[in-house]
């Protein structure tokens, strides 16, 4: 294979990136959806994170879309505007050859040149090594567990949470916010 773009996407990738979706969403315990949104709602997703200002990140190979990775707002309160919360989905057949961490190591840098100063991660199944284990490498720390917090597949699902602070992080408050 050969080796992807990473790029943003647009909405012409919009067609494969619901397609990988609906594949997690019907096989994986990385995302709690039990019923795959539509094109439709995938599209109306995808506004509402560019219309915010968050990056969305497509990996193509040879005109297929193989991977995505978007951030968006970690929560609504607007104490929490400086975090984001971050998703990566690649084709399974894809899995473990490297494309997971550029998608991820380029969101980092489009959310750090957008001002954001903590990235936070939460994974669905404290039984996923792949996600887990791309996020421990891009440096996320380990915050901890939140136990049987969801069901599927009639399995009672961990989340865990990691975290990553950017730019200047904590260390000093963003102009205009003191
Ligand atoms: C999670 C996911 C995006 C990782 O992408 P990937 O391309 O498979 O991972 P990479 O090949 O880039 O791996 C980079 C590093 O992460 C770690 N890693 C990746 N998969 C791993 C696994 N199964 N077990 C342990 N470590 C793993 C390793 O350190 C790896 O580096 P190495 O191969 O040099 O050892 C991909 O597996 C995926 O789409 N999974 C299903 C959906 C999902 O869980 N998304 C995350 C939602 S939060």
């Amino acid at each position: 294979m050969s080796t992807p773009e990473i790029r943003p996407a647009t909405e012409a990738d919009l067609p494969f990136i619901t397609g990988i979706y609906e594949h997690a969403v019907r096989h994986g315990t990385a995302t709690f959806e039990l019923i795959p949104p539509d094109l439709a709602e995938m599209t109306r997703r995808y506004r509402a994170l560019l219309d915010g200002g968050f990056p969305y990140l497509a990996a193509e190979v040879e005109g297929e879309v193989i991977g995505y990775a978007y951030a968006g707002p970690y929560r609504p309160r607007p104490a929490y505007r400086f975090t984001v919360e971050n998703s990566i989905y690649l084709k399974p057949a894809i899995h473990r050859r490297g494309i997971g961490l550029q998608l991820l190591q380029r969101l980092l840098v489009e959310c750090t040149t957008r001002g954001y100063r903590q990235v936070i991660a939460v994974i669905g199944d404290s039984a996923n090594a792949g996600s887990i284990g791309v996020h421990a490498r891009c440096g996320f720390q380990m915050i901890g567990t939140h136990p049987n917090v969801g069901l599927k597949f009639g399995r009672w699902l961990d989340t865990v949470m990691m975290q990553l602070a950017i730019g200047e992080g904590a260390g000093t408050i963003p102009e205009g916010n003191s």
